[in-house]
């Protein structure tokens, strides 16, 4: 039993802001971003929202299935920016596409939540619980960004991925995820409950709206992801008896052009084998795996038979990898 993905789909605001743009902002350059990034440009949200984008990648991904919305046993949205505490995105992605018989919720593992996601409905399909889900994952970081700490506002970009996955006959392939919470501290984003309790806390307490950005120990991300990366991708291929050359594509998530690069280097394999778009859309979290696989499909990249190693890492900190084969 597997788990193919037989349909995808992504949304990407229509505003798209440069490099120069940023330039106005902070006190940085194209340059530097470029050369620090790999990141050219991002699309933040105008009048979308997390949930407009979310139903929006998920319509297209069932489209692409083409299957009815009513055969969709599971929607799980990936996100760390929903609209709204209640409902859930899934929810509301489950009303605009008429899954009526879809369980639905979201999950919250940030840049990590693809791989988080998609280990979930194998277990679901492993269990003979569900035959198909649609997965989603939609953020607008740009909600969530100071843009005036360079740090991180030349970094993050909003948009939504989205794949069906079915079960069906195929080798299973056993998904590895790990995290370490004690270097949460690296890589926040607070919410109002922290400040605001209101038994044994103070209600008192002054709002501090720079609180509720992303606040980020970039070097320390970095240094972990370009260790823990190839580790865990190691660690997959190994559990699941497959040779590295198998490998026909890495589809890691897209935080930094220089973090692949880094990657490609310590495995030893080709960069040409790392398909990116982070300079198209900056870092868009746990969107950018759904986002990179929409578009390495519609450039007729994948073929059936093929095998991709999928893996993220991020807040947390969580890190994880699974090998896809394409159908
Ligand atoms: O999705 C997963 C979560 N996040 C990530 O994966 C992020 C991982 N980390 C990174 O991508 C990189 O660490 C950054 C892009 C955030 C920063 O790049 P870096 O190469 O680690 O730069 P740095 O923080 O070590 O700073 C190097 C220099 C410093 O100047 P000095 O002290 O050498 O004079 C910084 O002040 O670059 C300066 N700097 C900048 N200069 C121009 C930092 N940010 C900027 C900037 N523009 N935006």
């Amino acid at each position: 039993m597997t788990g193919y993905i037989i349909g995808t789909g992504a949304y990407a605001p229509s505003l798209a802001i440069d490099n120069h743009e940023i330039e106005k902002l902070v006190e940085t350059s194209d340059e530097w971003i470029r050369e620090r990034t790999g990141v050219v440009r991002r699309h933040i949200v105008g009048t979308e929202t997390t949930v407009s984008m979310a139903i929006e990648a998920g319509r297209r991904a069932v489209e692409d299935a083409g299957i009815a919305p009513e055969e969709i046993d599971l929607i799980l949205v990936s996100t760390i920016s929903p609209n709204a505490i209640l409902p859930c995105v899934a929810c509301r992605v489950q009303e605009a596409l008429g899954a009526v018989n879809a369980a639905c919720y979201d999950l919250s593992a940030a840049c990590t939540g693809f791989i988080l996601a998609y280990s979930t409905v194998l277990a679901y399909m492993a269990g003979g619980m569900i035959k198909t889900a649609l997965i989603v994952a939609s953020d607008s970081l740009s909600n969530l960004t100071n843009w005036e700490d360079r740090g991180t506002c030349i970094l993050f970009g909003d948009g939504a991925g989205a794949a069906v996955v079915r079960a069906g006959d195929g080798p299973f392939y056993l998904p590895v995820t790990h995290a370490d919470g004690s270097l949460g501290d690296s890589l926040t984003c607070r919410s109002r409950q922290d400040h605001h309790q209101v038994f044994g806390g103070s209600l008192a307490e002054t709002y501090d709206d720079a609180s509720y950005y992303i606040e980020m120990d970039g070097k320390a991300i970095f240094q972990f992801a370009v260790r823990k990366v190839p580790e865990v991708i190691r660690e997959t291929l190994q559990k699941n008896n497959v040779r590295q050359e198998e490998i026909d594509w890495f589809v890691l998530h897209q935080a930094n052009g220089r973090i692949i690069e880094s990657v490609a280097k310590r495995l030893g394999e080709p960069l040409e084998k790392f398909p990116m778009n982070v300079q198209e859309y900056g870092n868009t979290s746990s969107s950018s795996i759904p986002l990179l696989l929409d578009e390495m499909k519609k450039k007729g990249m994948l073929q059936p038979g093929q095998k991709l190693m999928l893996a993220g890492f991020g807040a947390g900190l969580l890190w994880g990898a699974a090998i896809l084969e394409w159908k």
